[in-house]
């Protein structure tokens, strides 16, 4: 029977067998979220760079850069990392170039996969059709917080693996760890949610409505794949 796995760390994930998996990357807050959001919006693809230097040089091949270090947008560069920079009218039809503290590193950490999907709230019902109908087995990659674990990646993973619990066999014992904590919020996500490190981080730096959106679920029926070094709808 195909496993499920989950890697509640980038610091963990040199522990996981990425050959012939279906990895998906979850930064709820919020890089897979605006990814997720951007694409549906129009952006044509979106290159994750592991680092500022990477994106930067993107803009002179006419992409829109996009860089968010601590939670806060870089200076100089054309997009934050709020959902709401990636459903501009300038973005539709654009390339962007993106980098975040965490969440592109996940994706830089996962070339070994056989695929690498972009998963959210906002898109977990197609995230999880597009797993069931594949023969692969999966690991749910957490981006966390600068190698800590965070709770609304692991609760996207507790999501995550509850529906899926009828196709996959838990690989390991952070599966059952997330859904746990999983079945014990889900009754209170958003309040949950609200009371976390990075909600707070967000709060002090005045994000405040983005962290209800990203917690919205099946905004978007679609999946974002890595094709090639670039994000694009499956
Ligand atoms: C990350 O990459 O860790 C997050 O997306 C950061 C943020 O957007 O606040």
């Amino acid at each position: 029977m195909k496993t499920i796995d989950v890697c509640l760390s980038p610091d963990l994930i040199h522990l996981h067998n990425l050959k012939d998996k279906n990895v998906v990357i979850v930064d709820i807050l919020r890089a897979t979220s605006c990814m997720v959001s951007g694409l549906a919006f129009g952006i044509d693809h979106i290159i994750p760079f592991s680092n500022l230097e990477g994106s930067q040089a993107m803009k002179a091949e006419g992409y829109l850069i996009a860089g968010e270090r601590g939670g806060e947008k870089v200076e100089g560069f054309d997009l934050g990392n709020s959902p709401f920079d990636y459903m501009d009218k300038k973005v539709v039809g654009k390339k962007v170039a993106t980098t975040t503290t965490n969440g592109t590193v996940a994706i830089e950490k996962s070339r070994a996969a056989l695929n690498v999907i972009i998963g959210a709230f906002l898109n977990i019902t197609a995230v999880v059709n597009y797993l069931k109908q594949r023969d692969e087995s999966v690991i749910v990659f957490c981006a966390g917080w600068k190698g800590k674990v965070n709770l609304e990646d692991s609760l996207f993973a507790g999501a995550l693996v509850e529906r899926l619990q009828n196709d996959f066999a838990n690989e390991c014992d952070s599966p059952l760890l997330v859904q746990a904590a999983y079945q014990s919020m889900k009754h209170d996500l958003v309040g949950f949610v609200k009371n976390s490190s990075h909600a707070k981080r967000l709060n002090r730096l005045n994000v405040h409505k983005d962290i209800e959106y990203c917690m919205k679920l099946d905004v978007f029926d679609l999946v974002p794949i890595l094709k090639e070094g670039k994000l694009v709808l499956l």
